[in-house]
């Protein structure tokens, strides 16, 4: 029976009475959809409320008009437009948001839609319609047009209501009406139910009256319904008293719609009416109803008593109406119906009655479960925040993550059972986002994945990202970013809970890459990176003089190196001659030599010495213990790959990478400060086997194999461009003091080339005689295959504990000596007899595969150091378990 009600309505205009509305304030937001641009609202002749375009509530759609055929005086201005969301393939969801709504508070809400073949197409589509994170109902556009209406309490301050795409045409609307109520209206709805209108019928009522605001003072619209055959109209003009039915609970129904009710013409005639269930979901096919009856006496002339009567069976627990005189009585199922396919309701005179039965005003509502939960205000308006700075446009409408199959594209979401969803990851890889970065994504607490790359974003990173606890992969790929990194992020990548990708940010210090110099000055062909300034102007004037100086200097002593026995020629990573003033641009702490002097007590202690100069021990003022790695004049290192190490120490963290603490430039004096590793160098560990001083046992060398093979996995796989060490060598390898590797001396370190290319010529072979891959010796040409043969060589030595070259008797490269054993003998012809056949022969026999694998001639035949981390985490296996065997 509504929607005969509803073609009325539309179609006769709506004819209130005069009354004129305060719109402004009545917390009634009332929406023409569809509304041309220029046109911002208008007073509706019939309500006096105003009516607004729909610009401001949604950012998706097109406006059209109803065809001419329907363009009649006759329908009201209001059902002239329609925004229709064409394009949308099935499961598009278009929504609307309300804004500035009381949170917790009941809302009536209600969307009109009247096709008028909008699209010229003649097809009336079907579609659903979702109010916040639930189903609403499914929209059969009839020609006459559908009205939807739903109470509703509103767990946030706004509201969406959305429209799904469900494949059977173009969902388009007319006009959206939000309308508070009081929370004691309507008592079943709830925050885990809402109330969707079937009908809300004024008996008596002329065919054209419809009474809605401002006569109801929540504009609920009451249809009129007489039928002339079987019933006759009763009325008064005199007012009829609302009076609560239930404690609180009240329903208000407006005067006129009181003042008018229905009496059989046959006074032992019931008053029937009738409605189908209508399945709303396939979830929810059999949905529960709930009804309000509201009686009222209006010609006391006799005895007017009566049951009611549901689908034949008593309703009032065999007791009997008796409507009070001009005063409303409404009599409401307290818990929604579930009955079979059809609902009758039937009053019916008792014995003792002498006047028949009378109704002045029905209404029925099916049961909609309201339980999905919607995302947390603060998420939402986080993340609406980035969406209206970067002007997102994708499906970014309605709630970020709920219903679970509309979470907006690139954003992934957690589910738990009954806490509401959490943004969990962050996709807006190549997204054409410009600007900074938003300081809104600190505010999704639960992020986990957040993937900016390949964007336009500008400006620095926000220290406040480092805030955010369960954050473990952060992409800056590929944008304009410039300033540092903050360290509080890069803290968390040392530590290894975070993965931060911020290659290709030329401006960026602390870059995956070095700054690439001004495209006019390179002109080799290498790729080669130059340090560039980025931090203040008064710094880089000052640095670029002492850099000047320094290099002259250096220029003048180059040629005197005193070449150390063991190494090749050294070239230095940035050999180009470029005149562009070098900086550094670190975010670490920067020392002056007075207090590198304090920190060392005087250079009292050294720890190691190398082309460079001298390692000395020292403590920071909080205790820290610190290497301080000083250069001297006659350094081989020159200034270059000293600063080159600084850079690249300053961007790479990883727990298997030494770490830097701070630099110093004072001067002439230049030096690194790291932190402290107690245990000194693997090598000087494998040579202590010769003295069976305190030896590591097999597991223990495993390990520190493997930690090492994860900072170089870093190095191949985790930088942007991939960095190439050159120089992994077994004196390279330190230990703290729980004896975890950490690579180290990263003065020869060389970016490799990420585009495509599959190695990088350099022009002179640099690195440690016996480490290097024979390709690099034979062609210059180094990839990170080079660094995979040099960690073979180190495993040779650690299964042996022979050096990598042997006097057998004649110089031999280990990799000829285990080759040449193995050929004729078993494994323990080459494993270090001092480790006192303690190890598992299967896993040492893995391992000097891995060994032999690495150390293969052709570099294609080398494993990635992602498989030797696989192969030795395996070896690691079979010695633990044969260690829980023996235990
Ligand atoms: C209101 O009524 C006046 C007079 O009938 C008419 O000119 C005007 O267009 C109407 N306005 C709307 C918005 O329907
Ligand atoms: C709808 O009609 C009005 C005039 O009646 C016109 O100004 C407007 O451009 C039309 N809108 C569309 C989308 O065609
Ligand atoms: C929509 O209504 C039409 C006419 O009543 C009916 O034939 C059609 O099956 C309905 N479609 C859906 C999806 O309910
Ligand atoms: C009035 O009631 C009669 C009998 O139930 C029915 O046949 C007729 O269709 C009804 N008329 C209207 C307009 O509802
Ligand atoms: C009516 O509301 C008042 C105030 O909120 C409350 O104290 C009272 O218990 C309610 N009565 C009923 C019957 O719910
Ligand atoms: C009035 O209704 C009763 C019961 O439904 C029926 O028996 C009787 O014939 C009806 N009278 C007329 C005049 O229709
Ligand atoms: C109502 O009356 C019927 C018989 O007239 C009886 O079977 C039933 O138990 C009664 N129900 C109540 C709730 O009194
Ligand atoms: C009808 O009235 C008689 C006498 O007043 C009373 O005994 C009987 O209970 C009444 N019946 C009903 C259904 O109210
Ligand atoms: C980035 O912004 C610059 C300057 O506005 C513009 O020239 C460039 O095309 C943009 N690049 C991308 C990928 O959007």
């Amino acid at each position: 029976m509504a929607a005969r009600r509803w073609l009325l309505l539309l179609f006769v205009g709506l004819a209130g009475g005069g009354a004129h509305g305060q719109v402004d304030n009545l917390g009634f937001v009332s929406i023409d959809c569809g509304l041309p641009e220029n046109v911002v609202g208008y007073v509706d002749n019939d309500t006096k409320l105003r009516y607004v375009s729909d610009m401001g509530f949604i950012d998706t759609g097109t406006n059209h008009n109803l065809s001419a055929e329907y363009l009649k005086p006759s329908i009201g201005r209001i059902w002239h437009t329609v925004r229709s969301f064409a394009g949308g393939s099935a499961g598009a969801r278009s929504c609307y948001t309300v804004r500035s709504l009381v949170s917790g508070l009941k809302y009536l809400v209600r969307a009109g839609f009247i096709y008028g073949n909008y699209d010229g197409l003649n097809r009336l589509p079907v579609f659903d319609l979702h109010i916040g994170v639930n189903y609403w109902q499914t929209i059969n556009v009839s020609v006459a047009g559908v009205m939807a209406e739903i109470i509703t309490v509103v767990p946030g301050d706004s509201m969406h209501m959305c429209l799904v795409n469900t494949g059977s045409g173009t969902p388009f609307i007319s006009s959206l009406d939000v309308r508070p109520l009081e929370n004691k209206f309507y008592p079943h709805a709830d925050e885990s139910q809402g109330l969707v209108l079937v009908s809300r019928t004024n008996f008596g009522a002329s065919d054209t009256t419809f009474v809605r605001y401002p006569e109801d003072r929540f504009d609920r619209i009451w249809s009129p319904w007489s039928n002339s055959t079987i019933w006759s109209v009763i009325s008064t003009t005199e007012k009829v008293q609302n009076s609560a039915t239930n404690g609180n609970d009240t329903f208000e129904p407006p005067l006129p719609v009181m003042q008018t009710a229905i009496t059989p013409i046959n006074s032992s005639s019931p008053i029937d009416f009738t409605w189908d269930a209508q399945a709303s979901t396939t979830n929810n096919p059999k949905p529960g109803y709930v009804w309000m009856l509201h009686f009222a006496e209006l010609q006391p002339t006799g005895v007017r008593q009566f049951y009611i009567s549901l689908n034949g069976k008593s309703w009032l627990m065999n007791g009997s109406c008796t409507p009070n005189n001009l005063s409303t009585t409404t009599l409401y199922s307290t818990k929604p119906v579930y009955a079979s396919n059809q609902y009758n309701i039937s009053l019916d005179a008792t014995v003792n009655s002498t006047l028949p039965p009378i109704i002045n005003a029905a209404e029925i509502y099916s049961v909609i479960p309201t339980t999905n939960i919607a995302t947390t205000v603060q998420e939402v308006s986080a993340i609406s925040a980035i969406r209206e700075k970067y002007r997102v446009k994708k499906n970014w409408m309605g709630d970020p993550c709920a219903p679970k199959n509309f979470v907006w594209n690139g954003l992934r979401c957690s589910y738990a059972a009954s806490s509401p969803p959490t943004v969990t990851g962050l996709n807006l890889s190549s997204s054409g986002l410009s600007g900074n970065v938003s300081s809104s994504l600190a505010s999704l607490r639960g992020l986990q994945y957040l993937d900016l790359s390949h964007n336009n974003l500008t400006g620095s990173i926000p220290e406040s990202l480092s805030q955010l606890p369960s954050l473990v992969f952060l992409d800056f790929t590929t944008n304009q970013l410039s300033g540092s990194i903050p360290s509080a992020l890069l803290k968390r990548t040392q530590d290894g809970s975070l993965t931060l990708k911020y290659g290709n940010n030329p401006n960026l210090c602390g870059n995956g890459n070095y700054c690439q110099p001004p495209k006019n000055k390179s002109s080799s062909k290498v790729v080669v990176y130059v340090l560039t300034p980025i931090i203040a102007v008064s710094v880089i004037v000052l640095l670029s003089i002492m850099f000047l100086c320094m290099r002259r200097r250096m220029q003048g002593t180059t040629s005197n190196h005193v070449k150390s026995q063991d190494e090749a020629n050294i070239t230095p990573l940035h050999s180009q001659n470029n005149n562009e003033h070098d900086s550094l641009c670190l975010d670490n702490r920067r020392f002056k030599y007075d207090e590198l002097v304090a920190v060392t007590n005087g250079f009292e202690r050294v720890i190691g010495r190398g082309g460079f100069g001298k390692v000395y021990a020292g403590f920071l003022e909080d205790g820290t213990q610190v290497a301080v790695k000083l250069r001297s004049e006659s350094s081989d290192q020159g200034v270059q790959e000293f600063l080159a190490e600084a850079q690249t120490l300053a961007k790479i963290h990883h727990k298997n990478l030494v770490s830097l603490i701070g630099y110093c430039k004072d001067r002439e004096y230049m030096a690194l400060v790291y932190e402290y590793m107690s245990e000194g160098a693997l090598h000087e560990h494998l040579r202590r086997r010769e003295n069976n001083a305190r030896c590591l046992t097999w597991r223990q060398t495993l390990r520190i194999a493997l930690q090492s093979a994860q900072g170089l996995e870093y190095l191949h796989k985790g930088c942007n461009p991939p960095l190439i060490h050159r120089d992994v060598k077994t004196s390279n390898i330190l230990l703290n003091a729980n004896l975890e590797a950490k690579i180290a001396d990263f003065g020869l370190l060389k970016a490799f080339n990420s585009n495509g290319d599959t190695h990088v010529s350099t022009a002179r072979v640099v690195g440690t005689r016996g480490y290097l891959a024979p390709e690099y010796l034979a062609t210059f040409q180094l990839t990170n295959k080079s660094d995979v043969f040099s960690f073979g060589v180190v495993l040779l030595e650690i299964i042996t504990g022979q050096p990598h070259i042997l006097n057998d008797p004649e110089p031999t490269s280990i990799v000829q000596w285990v080759r040449q054993r193995l050929a004729h003998g078993n494994i323990e012809t080459i494993v270090d007899v001092r480790m006192h056949n303690d190890h598992d022969v299967n896993s040492v026999w893995k391992a000097t595969e891995t060994a032999l694998k690495c150390t293969a001639q052709l570099p294609e035949q080398r494993p990635t150091m992602t498989d030797v981390v696989l192969q030795l985490q395996e070896c690691l296996k079979l010695e633990a378990a044969r260690n829980d065997v023996n235990a």
